[in-house]
């Protein structure tokens, strides 16, 4: 018995010693090797993930080319498509930005001589074919002849730094592109009845409604519940918001939708019309939502999914890009020292725009009574509510004004806002060096 014990006791130390060598030196080895998988994995995502935002369209050229005909309103009946074609100069009037670093040189220097034809649609092929047309990507058949178009994420959310002309240069990605005007390109469309089928409405209808969203503006609820004017008969567009500066921050969109993820799925699918699955039964709301609940929009299936599998890298790559840092010649530093301390303390902003995300770490949603403006937007999204905007990088988005649907023209209107509705009771020079402050960051 005394024996038999001894005997497991010295054979369970034995294991014992036997194990944790194996662990001591294996967890190591394991940590080591794990954590440079990290390291590769973070690099090797970031990089698919700025090829995805750039250059991916998810398929979505089955929509823009295959039924709403785009491409063949961009070559014009002179190359087998339809109407006088896109020349370079109707694509730069409607907010098309041109990457300078997609051209070849031949091009750049005919372009730097003045050796290119602006008004002929042949050169707006050209800039398709090396693939310089940001966030439109062009398919062409064997014999050269543009066959189809689709978009790409960087369509809405990218500008150019216009280093080269104005509208061409080098790409700056997250800015949202305040130029563009998606209803003119859209409109160029020669066919829209899936999209008159989907809204059930008449082609001039559906004309005016993009036409009246003018640019830097899309109306993402629009194709959930056909609502395509506010109360106050404006268009129910939102301004393009930035992509930039979203890393923690918990929910997306003006309205909260979701996380950046649970959007860039959504979009993907249901906004650019890419080939994918999504889920999100909270569209079947047939009262909120009529148009995506007879469609079964939450429930978008695809046997060719070119959307799911990309959704990890994007994320990365989103939450990668910072806000950019105002130029220190733009504001007065002084007056946005002082300006910071009214942010924090006597204005309240901090409250809510909780430095350094500026939004609230948590759930950062509010309803329109708390900050003073009407419902409408906020009832067209499943929680009711805006959510506080990240206010990193203010000054690279000023044009087409603040807060969702540009309705505050500049910062100044915006101060005064708070100041009235929260009776802050902030003096003119205060307002002034609030102003500076947001301005500075
Ligand atoms: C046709 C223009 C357009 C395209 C293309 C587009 N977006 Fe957007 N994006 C918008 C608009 C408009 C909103 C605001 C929607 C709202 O609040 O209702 C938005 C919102 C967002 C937001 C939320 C930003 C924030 O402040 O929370 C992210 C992130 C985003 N888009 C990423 C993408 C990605 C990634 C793609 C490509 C898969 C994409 N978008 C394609 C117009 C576009
Ligand atoms: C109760 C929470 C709350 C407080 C307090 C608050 N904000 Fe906001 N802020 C919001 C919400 C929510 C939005 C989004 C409104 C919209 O898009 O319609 C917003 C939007 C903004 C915007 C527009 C950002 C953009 O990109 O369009 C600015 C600028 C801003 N706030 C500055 C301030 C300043 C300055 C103060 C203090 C005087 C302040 N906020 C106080 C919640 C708040």
């Amino acid at each position: 018995m005394i024996r038999k014990r001894t005997l497991l006791a010295a054979t369970l130390c034995v294991s014992a010693v036997a194990l944790s060598g194996t662990f001591a030196s294996g967890k190591d080895r394991l940590v080591e090797l794990f954590d440079k998988i990290i390291h590769s994995n973070s690099s090797r995502e970031l990089s698919e993930g700025q090829k995805i935002f750039r250059y991916d369209t998810f398929g979505s050229e089955a929509f823009w080319g295959g039924k709403l005909r785009i491409h063949d309103a961009i070559k014009g009946e002179k190359n087998g498509g339809v109407g006088p074609g896109v020349s370079p100069r109707t694509a730069l009037s409607v907010g098309l930005k041109v990457d300078v670093d997609s051209l070849s040189k031949d091009v750049l220097d005919a372009i730097a001589q003045g050796k290119v034809d602006l008004d002929d649609p042949n050169t707006s092929l050209l800039l398709l074919k090396e693939d310089a047309i940001i966030g439109l990507k062009g398919f062409f058949n064997q014999n050269g002849q543009l066959s189809s178009v689709g978009i790409q994420c960087a369509f809405c959310h990218s500008t150019v730094d216009n280093s080269f002309a104005p509208g061409l240069g080098h790409r700056l990605d997250g800015w949202p592109n305040r130029d563009l005007n998606v209803g003119a390109i859209v409109n160029l469309s020669p066919d829209l009845s899936v999209v008159n089928d989907l809204l059930g409405v008449d082609d001039a209808t559906t004309r005016k409604v993009i036409l009246d969203w003018g640019p830097g503006k899309f109306d993402a609820e629009l194709f959930l519940d056909g609502k395509a004017y506010r109360p106050d008969g404006k268009t129910a567009a939102t301004l393009i918001p930035p992509a930039f500066g979203l890393a923690g921050v918990n929910l997306h969109t003006y309205t909260g939708w979701g996380s950046v993820t649970y959007w860039n799925a959504f979009v993907a699918n249901l906004e650019m019309h890419g080939q994918g699955n999504f889920f999100d039964p909270r569209l079947d709301d047939p009262v909120k939502f009529p148009i995506a609940a007879r469609a079964k929009m939450g429930h978008t299936q695809s046997s060719n999914d070119q959307i799911t599998s990309k959704l990890a890298a994007l994320h990365y790559y989103q939450l990668s890009i910072p806000a950019p840092a105002a130029p220190t010649n733009s504001y007065d530093q002084i007056m946005a020292g002082r300006g910071q301390l009214l942010f924090n303390e006597k204005a309240k902003c901090a409250t809510c725009h909780t430095p350094p995300l500026y939004t609230e770490p948590g759930w950062d949603m509010h309803k329109g009574e708390e900050i003073g403006i009407d419902e409408f937007q906020a009832l067209r999204s499943p929680d009711e509510r805006y959510r506080t905007t990240p206010l990193k990088g203010l000054w690279a988005h000023a044009k087409g004004g603040y807060y969702h649907d540009g309705r505050f023209a500049d910062l100044p209107a915006v101060v005064d806002h708070y100041n009235n509705h929260f009776s802050l009771g902030l003096l003119d020079n205060e307002k002034a060096d609030l102003v500076e402050f947001l301005k500075s960051l």
